[in-house]
């Protein structure tokens, strides 16, 4: 949530902040602006909307600034407005922050300031802050900075700049992400890699509670308490390449068909098929204890909610461990109890999503092993468990999930098989389900090949404003995760059932204007869901089955059927996940939605 780029060296600031911002504006898109330094005065443009529209404030007279920052919004604290967008300065109009998180004592802090007499033009939290850092400021930036976010609850990333100091920018981070770019005569404060890749590979990442100055000619670190902390550059393994749509329309469509090689790359030199297992390296210094875990419980948001409770499947089916899945926020909160030999996996495509970082850290400071499932290396719940595997699957840059819920669910599928492999599993029995795992990039390839067909299906029920998905056993987080794409970029309502919970409630909303995707793949459930087709038909629901590739009974009941190659139960998730994913995509393109930028949501969801 919202996107910080700050840039001091020798070159053209603005140009370079406003590319920054842009690779950084799947964050948050909901306004933007810009600060520069020129001539010892701040130069400040903002705009609501997309950053476009910052763009044509700029009217070509900011060239020569060298120093600046730019911010990219996801409102919290008032409407997306030219007066809410960031930048925000202190009173003296000199000093200027921009910021993401959430301060959540805004209103005692905007009373003090209030009481000294200071007025307010926005209904940010930011503003706030930005005055506070103003209030202390006498004559040094750095520290003015750390004084008053002594005083914040709350998280924040910000940069700060001011008039008087055009050779230096302050960050600080506690809870939002925040890296600092070390090139050879400048430097950069970003949000994520996204906006920076291009500069340079190497970056430091700020730990909560640090502030980082940069300045012309170097830079320091220290904790907010003025703690000198020494910090280690590191390289991003990402590639600019890898940031562009590359051909495709969208985002989205580029990551939907990146999939099969992403589940390649997840797996690639982590199966051993001569000897029948898995070799996870990020997990090996957890080994020994992990495979005595008495209990699992995996906890994530969203969609990576979602690949959880299909681990959950996989882990209980091959380890035999009880696993539960538990939506993070909720986690977090209720005092959970948390035995001897729990083990926590928390799942995060971004590794920066508040809730899953915050209910990571419920579970490990109540004794239990704290382990990620996390696609951004560097992120902070990377590095905040005890080990981990990364999803390896590249930057996700679509709004909507694809690629990484696959990668979530293969490292799972991993994970089930070098547990299951050190405690009951055979070694023919664990060659066999990893064989089938190597094959699932081929399947998942084939069923790409629905993309005409789900376009097809959903030209012709695009206009329906409420869907239902149903699905059983494994498949039932399937249908969740079908019913979440289609309602996040196309705003379709859509809910996700398990099938047998229809009969209790749903079934009554069923009509002729209610399509109905039912996951029926064959296997365990099947014949309990031809029932719930049945029930559907009946009463006059239109029914677009997910089937086994050759299953002609099917095509009886349902009015569309797309067929999915087969693969084993516990692997099918990886296949069936595909038509529904195609589904939302052209559904969202059909009722022209921004579908990398839908409505209301931004990546990373850095805030509660
Ligand atoms: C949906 C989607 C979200 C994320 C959720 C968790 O398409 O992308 O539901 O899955 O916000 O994000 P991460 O995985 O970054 O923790």
């Amino acid at each position: 949530m919202c996107g910080i780029v700050a840039y001091i060296g020798q070159k053209d600031a603005c140009p370079l902040l406003i590319d920054g911002i842009k690779r950084l504006d799947y964050r948050g898109y909901d306004s933007a602006g810009l600060v520069l330094i020129r001539e010892g005065r701040l130069e400040m443009r903002r705009a609501a909307g997309r950053i476009s529209a910052l763009e044509r404030k700029l009217d070509g007279d900011l060239g020569g600034a060298t120093i600046g920052m730019a911010h990219t919004r996801w409102a919290t604290h008032g409407p997306p407005t030219e007066t809410n967008a960031h930048p925000h300065c202190d009173s003296s109009g000199k000093l200027a922050i921009v910021h993401n998180g959430i301060i959540e004592n805004y209103r005692v802090l905007k009373q003090f300031l209030e009481d000294l007499g200071h007025t307010f033009d926005s209904e940010t939290d930011t503003e706030i802050l930005a005055k506070l850092i103003g209030h202390f400021y006498e004559g040094e930036l750095e520290k003015a900075v750390r004084r008053a976010l002594c005083e914040v609850r709350g998280t924040f990333g910000i940069a700060a700049v001011h008039a008087d100091e055009p050779d230096v920018i302050v960050a600080a981070r506690r809870g939002s992400p925040l890296i600092a770019v070390v090139g050879s005569d400048e430097y950069l404060i970003a949000s994520d890699a996204a906006a920076i890749i291009q500069h340079t590979p190497h970056v430091i990442y700020l730990s909560d509670n640090e502030v980082a100055v940069v300045g012309r000619d170097g830079f320091h670190t220290t904790t907010l308490d003025a703690a000198p902390v020494t910090k280690e550059v590191e390289e991003i393994e990402w590639t600019l390449a890898q940031l562009d749509l590359g051909g495709h329309q969208h985002f989205m469509s580029k990551e939907i068909f990146e999939q099969p090689e992403a589940v390649r790359t997840c797996m690639r030199g982590r199966i051993d098929m001569d000897e029948g297992r898995v070799v996870l390296g990020g997990l090996s210094s957890v080994a020994r204890e992990l495979i005595k875990a008495k209990r699992i419980i995996l906890t994530a948001c969203g969609t990576a909610w979602h690949a959880g409770l299909v681990g959950e499947y996989l882990i209980e089916e091959l380890a035999r461990i009880p696993c539960e899945t538990e939506y993070a926020s909720e986690f977090r909160y209720r005092n959970p109890i948390v035995e001897d030999g729990t083990v926590v996996i928390a799942i995060s495509q971004s590794g920066e999503t508040i809730d899953t970082l915050a209910a990571l850290r419920e579970g490990r400071d109540k004794g239990a092993m704290a382990l990620g499932i996390v696609n951004s290396v560097g992120s902070t719940i990377a590095r905040e468990t005890d080990a981990g595997v990364f999803l390896h699957v590249g930057p996700e840059i679509g709004v909507a999930s694809t690629k990484a819920f696959v990668g979530q669910v293969t490292v799972l599928a991993m994970i089930a098989a070098f547990m299951g492999r050190r405690r009951h599993l055979s070694q023919s029995n664990c060659h066999a389900y990893l064989d089938a795992l190597q094959g699932i990039p081929d399947l998942i390839e084939q069923a790409l090949d629905l993309s005409t067909q789900t376009r097809k299906i959903a030209a012709e029920l695009v206009e329906m404003d409420n869907w239902l998905y149903l699905g059983r056993g494994i498949q039932y987080p399937v249908a969740l995760e079908g019913a979440l794409k289609l309602k996040e970029i196309s705003y379709i309502h859509a809910e996700g059932l398990p099938a047998a919970e229809m009969k209790h409630g749903p079934i009554a909303l069923i009509t002729e204007d209610m399509p109905v995707v039912v996951l029926a793949p064959q296997g365990h459930w099947y014949e309990k869901s031809l029932g719930n087709i049945e029930e559907v038909r009946s009463r006059g629901g239109r029914v677009i089955a997910i089937a086994t590739e050759g299953d002609e009974q099917i095509a009886h009941l349902a009015e569309h059927v797309l067929y999915v190659p087969r693969a084993p139960e516990l692997l099918q998730p990886l296949v069936t996940v595909i038509p529904l994913q195609l589904l939302a995509y052209h559904a969202a393109v059909l009722r022209g939605c921004d579908v990398d930028k839908p409505r209301n949501l931004a990546k990373a969801v850095t805030v509660e």
